[in-house]
């Protein structure tokens, strides 16, 4: 059974609103744009007013939907739909995203000296990352707004879902990726979805800056994290673990930053559960960030000591080719999710994310590269005393350990190199064994890593 309610549809007014205090202008959703356009702030999408749904009630329909055979009960997106601005009656683009799981990690506890540590695995989205949540909902948008076209910049992963979830809709599709620097898997993946992909001579920071200037000129439809309607997918992963937490919040959320469109999402989700009455507190919700692709680090920092200007990193480096960027275009949202929210802004090092990961494998689960900044930010934090040793925390894992599997067996095999050319120490590698074609060599093999695992 479904639990769509007409009367909830008529209740849903939402708006495009300026972020920028002194601007706030309002537009209509039916307006494509990515910006203000009066003065090129970022765009929020708003209720303009109050939902009179009670919050059990919400709870309920939510819940209810789970048992559900429909597509758009079956997404860990749309089965929230109260909370997304389309008319319940919408014709969704779905490849049954979301509902993902939320694993205790004992290895990773133990790594970050925490009494317990929980896992959200948005790796285990169609297509391998947590784009998908909102690339639902952003290419939904398109085919309302009767878009001829969709296009996006990316290092990999929304490229893969942009081109499966066009793939869906029949919607033409252009993908900009840095050559050279995006990962076989997640070229693959838009390849085989069938994306025109375009291999820019530049890096992410080019592309995104090349498709933003394009998009208000080309018949094209933008899907980056900069349009809101993808931050309205992504909010909803706030909402699914609230939910699976038995709406009690953890005290600490982290997650890793790139072009800072989770973190934003994240605090716009809390914020109107919040609102909403389901939760009666925010997490301090932190982002990780690469130490050579930091900018939002180091501009949380000094704005601190004083009234300083966001500087972008020119030539961002990291192994983490998912966020190797240096101009992140939501950086204003995220500092508000992480102001607002009490939390911080920090970095690892190569070192630190490629052993964090290792850990993370070990626990059974699994993840790209950025997504370890996560527990080795996390690891961190604890022994600054940020985090205490008997904090609820919540580490968020954004792609599949798939995703990068050169990184992986570079690590193993002692043979990963930083962008500087230094060596990457495998302080939990994991060799393969070389093992001749006989009885005895096997049976030698075997007690080798029985003794192994005694120890
Ligand atoms: N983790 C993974 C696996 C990612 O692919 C990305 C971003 C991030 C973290 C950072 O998230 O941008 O919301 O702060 N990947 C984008 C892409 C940029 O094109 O796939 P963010």
């Amino acid at each position: 059974m479904s639990t769509n309610n007409a009367d909830n549809a008529s209740q849903k007014r939402f708006i495009q609103k300026c972020i920028e205090p002194d601007c706030q202008s309002t537009f209509g959703l039916d307006e494509p744009m990515y910006v203000c356009r009066r003065c090129g702030g970022l765009l929020d999408i708003e209720c303009s007013s109050r939902s009179t749904i009670d919050p059990d009630t919400l709870k309920l329909w939510w819940h209810q939907r789970l048992s559900s055979q429909l597509p758009q009960d079956r997404s860990g997106v749309w089965r929230f739909r109260e909370s997304i601005p389309f008319p319940d009656d919408t014709e969704v683009v779905t490849l049954k995203e979301g509902n993902t799981p939320l694993y205790t990690a004992r290895h990773s506890a133990n790594y970050c000296r925490l009494d317990a540590l929980l896992l959200k695995h948005q790796g285990l989205n169609p297509t391998g990352s947590f784009k998908d949540t909102g690339m639902t909902v952003a290419v939904t948008q398109a085919k309302s707004l009767r878009s001829t076209m969709a296009v996006c910049a990316s290092t990999g992963n929304t490229a893969a879902s942009l081109a499966a979830y066009a793939g869906r809709a029949d919607l033409p599709c252009a993908i900009l990726v840095p050559a050279d620097q995006v990962s076989h898997a997640k070229l693959a993946q838009a390849l085989d979805y069938g994306a025109r992909v375009l291999e820019i001579e530049g890096n992410f920071d080019a592309c995104m800056q090349l498709v933003l200037e394009l998009a208000n000129e080309e018949p094209i439809y933008l899907v980056n994290s900069i349009n809101p309607f993808r931050i309205e997918g992504q909010k909803t992963v706030a909402i699914e673990l609230a939910e699976q937490l038995n709406w009690r919040v953890p005290d600490h959320l982290v997650v890793p930053g790139g072009n800072l469109g989770n973190s934003s999402a994240f605090g716009k989700g809390f914020r109107e559960l919040l609102d909403w009455g389901l939760i009666d507190l925010y997490p301090r919700i932190t982002v990780v960030q690469a130490e050579g692709a930091a900018p939002f680090a180091r501009y949380f920092a000094q704005q601190r000591t004083g009234n300083v200007q966001f500087a972008n990193e020119e030539e961002p480096e990291t192994l983490a080719s998912a966020i190797k960027i240096g101009a992140p275009v939501s950086w204003k949202k995220a500092l508000r999710s992480v102001n607002e929210s009490g939390g911080q802004v920090i970095t690892v090092s190569e070192q630190e994310i490629a052993d964090a990961k290792a850990i993370i494998g070990r626990d059974g689960i699994g993840c790209e590269p950025a997504s370890a900044t996560t527990v080795a930010g996390i690891r961190k934090l604890v022994a600054s005393g940020f985090i205490r040793n008997d904090s609820s925390v919540v580490a968020l894992l954004t792609g599949h350990v798939l995703k990068d599997t050169e990184y992986v067996i570079g690590y193993h095999n002692q043979s990963l190199r930083t962008e500087r050319d230094e060596q990457i120490t495998a302080r939990f590698g994991n060799k393969p064994m070389r093992v001749a074609s006989s009885r005895q060599s096997l049976k030698d093999a075997l007690d080798r890593v029985r003794n192994e695992s005694l120890q």
